[in-house]
């Protein structure tokens, strides 16, 4: 997506060659003009599939995929973080493991919200290794809901997520794939 790729190389800033910062208008403060569209272009991608949930995982993930829901117009569900295990019921239940933040966590989903008649599409701002992404994959198959694939607003394509979600049998939909970045430069995939 033009749109996307020019406002990275505008206002994104690659700290090194592994992080790409976008808080001016991602993670801490959020272009809504801009997300509605992008939430607008993965809809299209994936309309017509008979999608009936979007869900993410909090937080940065809320605002394309809210925007995603918007369009399909169907609920969206946040798949919650907790940062230990709970003895819940209520709630299908998964460890990650975040290479960056180099943490474990808990993703929690209700079991109220995504039941055996759904097909889900997730949704999610970064794929980096696609841990959380294989997470909530883990957790959508729990319901046994079906998953319809996942959209992404960038994808950092020199890393293993997105053929380790290929690998899972999932589609993987990236609005700007990253092939390579360093202090001073940013390269695009088609
Ligand atoms: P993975 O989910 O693909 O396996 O990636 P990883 O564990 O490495 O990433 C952990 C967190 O860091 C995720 O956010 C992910 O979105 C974010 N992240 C990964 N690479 C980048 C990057 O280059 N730039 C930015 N800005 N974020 C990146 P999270 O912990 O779920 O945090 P949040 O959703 O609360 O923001």
């Amino acid at each position: 997506m033009k749109l996307l790729e020019e406002k990275i190389r505008q206002d994104g800033t690659a700290v090194n060659e592994h992080i790409l910062k976008v808080d001016s208008f991602i993670n801490h403060q959020v272009d809504p003009a801009l997300m509605q569209e992008m939430g607008r272009e993965i809809a299209d991608h994936f309309r017509n599939r008979g999608i009936t949930k979007v869900a993410t995982i909090e937080s940065s993930g809320i605002s394309p995929a809210l925007m995603t829901a918007l369009s399909l117009e169907v609920p969206m569900v946040i798949l919650k973080k907790q940062p230990s295990k709970i003895l819940n019921q209520d709630l299908y239940q998964t460890v990650v493991t975040s290479f960056t933040k180099e943490t474990n966590y808990e993703l929690t989903l209700s079991k109220k919200y995504i039941t055996s008649e759904d097909h889900v599409l997730l949704v999610d701002d970064f794929l980096a290794n696609g841990e959380a992404a294989t997470a909530a994959i883990r957790l959508i198959r729990m319901s046994h809901a079906t998953i319809a694939g996942l959209g992404v607003l960038i994808e950092k394509s020199f890393q293993p997520g997105h053929e380790k979600l290929k690998g899972q049998g999932i589609e993987v939909y990236a609005l700007a794939r990253i092939g390579k970045m360093g202090e001073n430069y940013i390269e695009f995939w088609e």
